[in-house]
């Protein structure tokens, strides 16, 4: 059985640690054992039935287990990922059993991919790759590390997210071609519900149909 722990122990970490309780009742040797929390006055509480532990605290206590990160801020899932190799301790990437997803599927390490999501073929996931719920993935797609996608995002065919970049929830991304694939630069930001149909510049916030610069 290998232990999991869920850093993090909000929203997200919480649907996490049901998703792991969801790959175990598939069969997968998974059970969740505590939530890792540095907020130090959430340590020593319970959260529907698990322990929240500080990650010196998680790691004495459960030195064989990996962990989930439970964030969805990529950018935040990159500090928490470096911290977590100083400890040494690894962690699990993990994929929901009522996920679609070709053979052809690359799946890096740490990324979770949630219930209701369709990864067709040729993709690539890089390292802590967020996929939350009943996402659409399409051919010749490549997500950088620490990317997130919200629930319900549409990415279609021939599209690079540049590491960290965001995609909101219920946002559209049209298709780029093999020859030009549409790019969403590093750390952009797409607004919930927007509908990209160009280019993204990195570090960009866009919102809107047709997707465009959000200017404040
Ligand atoms: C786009 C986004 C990042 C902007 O956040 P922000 O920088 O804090 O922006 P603000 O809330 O200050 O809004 C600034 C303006 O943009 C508008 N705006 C914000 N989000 C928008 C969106 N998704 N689409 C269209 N307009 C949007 C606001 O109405 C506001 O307009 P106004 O100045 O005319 O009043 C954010 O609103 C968003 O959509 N985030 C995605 C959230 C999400 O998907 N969460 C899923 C969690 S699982």
């Amino acid at each position: 059985m290998q232990n999991v722990l869920i850093y993090g122990a909000g929203g997200f970490a919480r649907e996490l640690a049901w998703l792991v309780e969801q790959c175990a009742a598939a069969g997968q040797a998974l059970a969740p054992v505590a939530y890792i929390d540095d907020a130090v006055e959430n340590q020593g509480r319970e959260v529907n039935g698990l322990p929240v532990l500080s990650l010196a605290a998680a790691a004495a206590r459960h030195p064989a287990a990996v962990v989930a990160l439970g964030i969805g801020s990529g950018a935040v899932r990159e500090k928490l990922d470096a911290r977590l190799r100083e400890h040494g301790l690894g962690t699990l990437s993990l994929v929901h059993p009522r996920v679609e997803m070709s053979r052809f599927v690359d799946v890096g390490e740490g990324a979770v991919i949630c219930a209701g999501s369709i990864l067709t073929t040729n993709i690539r996931l890089g390292r802590q790759v967020q996929v939350n719920l009943d996402c659409t993935i399409g051919h010749d797609v490549v997500m950088e590390d620490y990317v997130t996608l919200a629930p319900g995002a549409h990415v279609s065919g021939w599209v690079v997210l540049g590491r960290g970049a965001y995609v909101g929830t219920g946002a559209t991304i049209i298709n780029g071609t093999e020859a030009r694939p549409l790019v969403i630069g590093a750390g952009a930001v797409i607004g919930a519900g927007a509908c990209v149909t160009r280019d993204i510049p990195a570090g960009v916030t866009a919102v809107g149909m047709p997707a465009k610069p959000l200017l404040k």
